[in-house]
């Protein structure tokens, strides 16, 4: 069931009016360009490789025996897949499938030592080592780039992660350590903001009754009952004041805004462990709630259109978010399926999606999306940030599926258009 969006045209209108007026402005930094370090032109190119290969690796995933293969990987740059290959006398069964026979070209067969099957093994047994040895901010996953595990630590922790770090040690996984987090300083351009009319963006922040920062605005969802709800991160009720019916409420906090106190809603569905997401239930009948991303640091799109919503199944494949603090970053995917570790143990975090952009506190609950299966402006909807590693050299952002939510609660994705 397709939902339409009955703001679309002042939205459709107001996106025109900007595209105008700034045309004549010299083109911006885009985010998929400085990804792939190509010109912009080149972009819509890539995509459609992208897209090409995102349906070779769907057709290749199922047929892929879990102890002759160790995972895939796409590369858009390279035009291929690559397939971790354990056993290579299993190569030629693989080539006479006949659903990959038209996609032959873009298969390419690596070497590799570890199968899928062990793997996904040590990926479990870590997973229950980090929680009864009590480990802290780490994150675990299996990437096939690397054909390991890799788990992320913070070097802060290291005292507190020791006892974990010695029995992981006997995986041989790859440890990646950042240092410390520091303060973002990539704030993007600051183009001036056309607040036209009062719209909820998503990718724009929440305040909460103090006018201090916590959250960003996720996608805008509606259920059975024609009430709407903004998806967000689950941790943003932590240590928040509550109302008198027990809830966080949340406001509007556009980009380079002061609080506005333009109330949203009370955050009434949340959890951390093992999902991190909450619900805040739209009560304000004033506010015009949309279904666009902004994406106005950038000179051609500066608001994104929700056209769908699809889950990520390749490693390799671009997700962008959009976010209060560090706005529109893209990365590459790195492990699918993570598991973080937090709280000393106690809590863990399942089911995230990994990608090696950055992001930083305040960008939780952030829409993360996807170029590669619409033109832009169009874009589809896979998740919402939760977590974050930065440091010097070291971005990684956490993602929460959108189906993952939908496990437990009949949404409807609100769409643009
Ligand atoms: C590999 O393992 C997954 C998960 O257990 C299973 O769904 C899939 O069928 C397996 N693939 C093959 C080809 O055995
Ligand atoms: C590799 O695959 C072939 C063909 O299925 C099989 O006969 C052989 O036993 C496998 N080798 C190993 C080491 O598993
Ligand atoms: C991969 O392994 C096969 C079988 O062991 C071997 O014949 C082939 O040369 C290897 N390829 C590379 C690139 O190392
Ligand atoms: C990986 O482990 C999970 C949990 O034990 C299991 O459900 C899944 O089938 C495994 N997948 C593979 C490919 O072995
Ligand atoms: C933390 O441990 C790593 C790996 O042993 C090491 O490289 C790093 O210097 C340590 N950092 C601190 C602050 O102790
Ligand atoms: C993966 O392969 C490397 C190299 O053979 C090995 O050192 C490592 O222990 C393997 N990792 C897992 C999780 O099995
Ligand atoms: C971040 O910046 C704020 C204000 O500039 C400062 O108070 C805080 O100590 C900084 N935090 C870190 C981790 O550098
Ligand atoms: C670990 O982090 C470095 C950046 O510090 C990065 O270049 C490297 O690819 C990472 N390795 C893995 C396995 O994630």
């Amino acid at each position: 069931m397709v939902t339409r969006n009955k703001h679309f045209l002042i939205s459709l209108l107001s996106f025109l009016f900007i595209l105008q007026n700034h045309s004549m402005i010299h083109a911006q930094y885009e985010p998929l360009a400085e990804l792939w370090e190509v010109s912009v032109s080149e972009v819509p190119t890539l995509l459609t490789i992208e897209k090409n290969l995102i349906l070779v690796d769907s057709i290749l995933t199922p047929i892929l025996d879990n102890s002759s293969f160790g995972g895939t990987y796409i590369s858009v740059k390279a035009n291929k897949v690559f397939i971790n290959t354990i056993n290579s006398s299993m190569i030629p069964i693989i080539k006479a499938s006949p659903k990959i026979q038209p996609y032959i070209n873009l298969l390419s067969f690596k070497n590799a030592t570890n199968s899928t099957f062990r793997l996904n093994s040590s990926f479990n047994e870590l997973t229950t080592l980090a929680q009864n040895l009590k480990a802290n901010n780490v994150m675990i996953g299996i990437n096939p780039k690397f054909n390991n595990i890799v788990i992320y630590l913070n070097q802060k922790d290291n005292e507190t992660n020791k006892n974990f770090i010695d029995s992981a040690t006997k995986f041989y996984p790859i440890m990646n350590y950042s240092t410390s987090s520091t303060n973002s300083t990539t704030l993007r351009s600051k183009i001036e903001e056309r607040q036209i009319y009062e719209r909820i963006l998503d990718g724009e922040g929440l305040h909460n009754i103090f006018g201090e920062q916590i959250c960003s605005v996720g996608p805008l969802m509606k259920d059975n009952f024609n009430q709407f709800f903004y998806l967000t991160a689950g941790h943003c009720f932590a240590n928040q004041p509550l109302n008198p019916a027990g809830f966080v409420d949340f406001y509007h906090l556009p980009w380079y805004s002061p609080p506005t106190y333009d109330y949203i809603g009370q955050l009434e569905h949340y959890s951390i462990s093992p999902y991190d997401f909450g619900l805040i239930h739209v009560i304000n009948p004033i506010m015009l709630l949309s279904a666009i991303i902004k994406n106005n640091d950038y000179e051609r799109y500066q608001e994104l259109f929700i056209e769908d919503s699809a889950s990520v199944i390749s490693v390799g494949v671009h997700l962008c978010k959009s976010g209060y603090t560090t706005h529109v970053t893209c990365g590459e995917v790195t492990e699918l399926n993570a598991a973080i570790v937090t709280d000393f143990g106690t809590k863990i975090k399942l089911e995230t999606i990994v990608f090696d952009a950055i992001s930083f506190e305040g960008d939780s609950g952030g829409p993360v999306y996807s170029n590669a299966l619409h033109l832009e402006p169009f874009v589809t909807v896979v998740g919402i940030a939760i977590n974050a590693i930065s440091s010097d050299d070291l971005d990684r952002t956490a993602a929460l599926p959108l189906d993952v939510v939908r496990r437990f609660f009949d949404l409807t994705l609100i769409l643009t258009s």
